[in-house]
C-alpha cells in the first residue's frame, strides 16, 4: 500500500478561547478528490488553512507529500519544511485575488518566475498551456478587471497550477459567483479531477460536482468530521440526522 498523500493527524485550531477544529483525522490517497461540506463556521476553511500552514494548527500533525510537520514552534528547520509544503500545495479561493495591475499572463507566471527554476521561456509556454486548458488562451494580456468572476476564478486555478502541486486546496471556489458561471469553473476543476495527477482537497456545497468527481465526502461539524462516505453512502445511505439535515438543506 502506498502512503497517503496527505496525513492529517489529532488536528485541533483555537483562536483564543474559541477552538474550531477539535481533532480532526484524514488520510488522503494520491489522486483522491475529497469534497469538504458542512455548516457556516464548523471549519471547513481553517481546516484547509492549517493543511498549507496559512494557519498554524494548536494541536496536531500535517504531513504532506512524505513532509511531516507537528504544530510547534517555529525554528528555522520547520520553516523551511513549511516552504516545501506551500509549494507542494496550490490554493483556490473564494475571492479570487488576483494581482490587478498584472495582465492574465503575468498572474500565472509571477510565482514561478520567481520560485521555480525553469527558464523564462518554458515557465511562458507552461502558463500558455495552463490558460488554454482553461479556455482562456485569448486572454492572455487582458487584465483581470476587464473577465467575468468565472473567467477571474479560472485564471486563478491556472495561476495555482503554475506551481505544478501536488494538492490542490479549493474553498468554495464557486460560491461568489452568479449562477451561469458556475459551471465554466466546476468543469475545469472535473477536468482536473478526471486527470487524478493531483490530490485535491475541495470545500464546496455544489453537491452534483460532489456526486460527479468526489472519491470520498467529508461532512464537518463543530469541528470535527462528524461523517464521510462515498457519494452513494453520503447521498443515499443511512447517515446521521445532522448530515441528513445539512444535505437536505442544500439540495
Ligand atoms: N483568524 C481568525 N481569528 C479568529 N476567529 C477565526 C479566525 N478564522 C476563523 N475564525 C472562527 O473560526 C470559526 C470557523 O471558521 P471557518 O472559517 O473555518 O468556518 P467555515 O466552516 O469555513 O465557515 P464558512 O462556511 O462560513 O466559510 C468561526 O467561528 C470563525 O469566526
Ligand atoms: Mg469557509
Amino acid at each position: 500500500m502506498a502512503e497517503p498523500h496527505v496525513r492529517v493527524s489529532n488536528l485541533h485550531k483555537s483562536f483564543g478561547a474559541l477552538e474550531v477544529l477539535k481533532g480532526v483525522d484524514i488520510e488522503i490517497n494520491a489522486g483522491e478528490v475529497v469534497v469538504v461540506f458542512g455548516r457556516s463556521g464548523s471549519g471547513k476553511s481553517t481546516f484547509l488553512r492549517c493543511i498549507n500552514f496559512l494557519e498554524e494548527p494548536t494541536v496536531g500533525t500535517i504531513e504532506v507529500a512524505g513532509i511531516s510537520i507537528g504544530a510547534g514552534s517555529p525554528t528555522r528547520h520547520r520553516r523551511k519544511q513549511i516552504q516545501s509544503v506551500r509549494k507542494t500545495c496550490g490554493m483556490v479561493f473564494q475571492q479570487f485575488n488576483l494581482f490587478p495591475h498584472m495582465s492574465v499572463l503575468d498572474n500565472v507566471m509571477e510565482a514561478p518566475r520567481r520560485i521555480s527554476s525553469d527558464s523564462a521561456t518554458a515557465v511562458k509556454d507552461h502558463a500558455m498551456s495552463l490558460l488554454a486548458d482553461v479556455g482562456l488562451a485569448d486572454k492572455a494580456a487582458e487584465y483581470p478587471i476587464r473577465l467575468s468572476g468565472g473567467q477571474q476564478q479560472r485564471v486563478a486555478i491556472a495561476r495555482a497550477l503554475a506551481m505544478k502541486p501536488q494538492v490542490m486546496l479549493f474553498d468554495e471556489p464557486t460560491s461568489a459567483l452568479d449562477p451561469e458561471l458556475i459551471h465554466e469553473v466546476l468543469s475545469v476543476m472535473r477536468s482536473l479531477a478526471n486527470d487524478h495527477s493531483t490530490t485535491m482537497i475541495v470545500v464546496t456545497h455544489e453537491m452534483g460536482f460532489a456526486r460527479e468527481v468526489a472519491s470520498r465526502m467529508c461532512f464537518f461539524h463543530e469541528g470535527v468530521i462528524l461523517e464521510q462516505g462515498t457519494p452513494e453512502q453520503m447521498f443515499d445511505g443511512s447517515r446521521l440526522p445532522e448530515t441528513q439535515r445539512f444535505l437536505n438543506a442544500v439540495m
